[in-house]
C-alpha cells in the first residue's frame, strides 16, 4: 500500500473508530440512568421518585357486566382472565388542563376491575393534589415524579412523556405482579371500556387500531387470516413498527424476557424504539378489537391554553367571607389560574345585569 494511501487508511479507520465510540457513548448515556437505577426500591433513579403507592382497591360499586368483565368467550376463560392485572401507564405533566384530564381518565379507569394506574408526572416534586385526586377514584395506583432531563426539554421536537414512561416501566419491573399486562395510556386519549377486555388477554404483545391519528385519521395493523401482515399509518418514516403508543399492550411475562428494553428519547420514534427493544417479531403480534376492525381507543387532544391571570384585589382572595377566595385558591393549586393585585384580566362581579370592578374593592 503506497504511503499516502496508508495514511488515509489510518485516518479513515481512526474516524471510523471515533464514530463507533460516539455511537457507544450515545447509547450508553441514553440507557445509563435506567440501568444504574434498577437496584433501588423507592428511588428509581436520581430524578425519579415514587411519591405514593396504593395497592388497596376500595371500589365497592364494580358490577360484573360484559362491558367491564368481558364475556366467557375470552380465550383464557373468565376466572383466569380476570386474575390478570392491567398496569395502565399514564405520563402527565403540569399545565392548565392537567386535572381536567386526570378526572376524565380516572372516571373511565375506575370502571375497570383489577387495574393498577401508574401516573408518572413530568415534574421534580410530588404534587399532593395529584394524590388527593388519585385517592378518590378507588383503584390501586402509583404516583411517580419523573421529570424529563433538561437536555431533552430543550430539543425540538422534544420527546414527550418518555422519562415518565421509562420510570413507570422500571416500577413495573420491580413491583408488577404476574399475570399482568402493561399498556401506555396518555392522559388526553379516549378509552372505550371494551378495550380493557381486549388487552387483558394479551399473552405476549397485542395490537389494535387507534382512531384520530395522522392523515388517515387512524393508525392500525392490517390483518389477514388472523395475522398482522402490515400497518395502515400515514407516517411510516422507516419505522419497523408504525404504530401509536396507545395501539399495543405487552404482557409482563413478555417484558421480562428483555430486562434491558426501554423507550428511547427520540420524538416520533418512541413506540418503534420500544417495540424494537423488546425484540418483537411480526408473527407474534396478537390482533385485538375484532381482528383490528374496531376503534377502542381514540387519540383525542385537548386544546391547550395558558392559565388565566386575574387582576383582583387581594382581600377577595385572602378572605373566606364569600366563596370567591376559596374558589380562586383551589384553581391556583390546580394550576388553572393565578391572581395578581396589579395586573391581568380585570376581575368583576356581575349583579343585576351590571358588572362591578373587583380590582380595588371587595365583593
Ligand atoms: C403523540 C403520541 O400519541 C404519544 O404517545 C407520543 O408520546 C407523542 O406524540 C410524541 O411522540 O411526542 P401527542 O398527543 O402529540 O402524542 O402528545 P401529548 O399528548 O402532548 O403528550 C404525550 C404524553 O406525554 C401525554 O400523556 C402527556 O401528558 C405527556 N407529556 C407531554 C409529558 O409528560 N411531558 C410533556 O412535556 C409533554
Ligand atoms: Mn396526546
Amino acid at each position: 500500500m503506497p504511503h499516502m494511501n496508508l495514511m488515509s487508511y489510518f485516518r479513515n479507520s481512526a474516524g471510523v473508530l471515533m464514530f463507533f465510540c460516539l455511537i457507544l457513548y450515545v447509547v450508553w448515556t441514553s440507557t445509563g440512568d435506567y440501568e444504574r437505577s434498577s437496584v433501588a426500591t423507592v428511588t428509581i433513579n436520581e430524578s425519579t421518585f415514587v411519591c405514593k403507592e396504593n395497592f388497596i382497591d376500595t371500589r365497592t360499586f364494580l358490577v360484573k357486566s360484559p362491558i367491564t368483565h368481558g364475556t366467557d368467550t375470552n380465550e383464557t376463560g373468565s376466572d383466569n382472565f380476570m386474575s390478570t392485572t392491567i398496569y395502565f401507564i399514564t405520563p402527565t405533566y403540569p399545565r392548565r388542563e392537567q386535572f381536567a384530564e386526570i378526572v376524565r381518565l380516572g372516571q373511565t379507569l375506575m370502571n375497570v376491575p383489577n387495574l393498577h394506574w401508574i401516573v408518572a408526572d413530568d415534574t421534580d416534586s410530588c404534587n399532593p393534589q395529584l394524590d388527593e385526586f388519585l385517592n378518590r377514584f378507588g383503584m390501586p395506583y402509583t404516583h411517580i415524579s419523573s421529570p424529563m432531563p433538561d437536555f431533552y426539554r430543550s430539543q425540538k421536537p422534544m420527546p414527550r412523556g418518555v422519562a415518565n414512561r421509562r420510570a413507570a416501566i422500571n416500577w413495573i419491573r420491580q413491583n408488577g405482579k404476574k399475570p399482568g399486562v402493561m399498556y401506555f395510556g396518555d392522559d388526553d386519549n379516549t378509552f372505550d371500556l371494551r378495550l380493557f377486555n381486549e388487552i387483558r388477554s394479551t399473552k405476549g404483545v397485542s395490537m389494535f387500531p387507534v382512531g384520530l391519528i395522522g392523515l388517515y385519521s387512524v393508525s392500525a395493523p392490517i390483518v389477514r387470516h388472523g395475522k398482522v401482515i402490515g400497518f395502515f399509518d400515514s407516517w411510516v418514516s422507516q419505522r419497523l413498527w408504525p404504530v401509536d403508543m396507545a395501539g399495543f399492550a405487552v404482557s409482563l411475562e413478555y417484558l421480562e424476557k428483555s430486562p434491558n428494553s426501554t423507550m428511547p428519547y427520540k420524538a416520533g420514534f418512541e413506540e418503534d424504539g420500544f417495540l424494537r427493544s423488546i425484540g418483537l417479531r411480526m408473527h407474534e403480534i396478537e390482533p385485538k378489537a375484532k381482528n383490528c376492525t374496531e376503534i377502542l381507543v381514540w387519540h383525542t387532544q385537548t386544546k391547550k391554553e395558558k392559565p388565566a391571570l386575574i387582576h383582583i384585589d387581594d382581600r377577595n382572595v385572602e378572605s373566606a367571607d364569600s366563596s370567591l377566595g376559596p374558589l380562586l385558591k383551589t384553581l391556583e393549586s390546580l394550576g388553572v389560574s393565578h391572581t395578581n393585585p396589579s395586573s391581568g384580566v380585570k376581575a368583576q362581579i356581575a349583579k343585576n345585569s351590571k358588572a362591578k370592578d373587583l380590582t380595588n374593592r371587595t365583593v
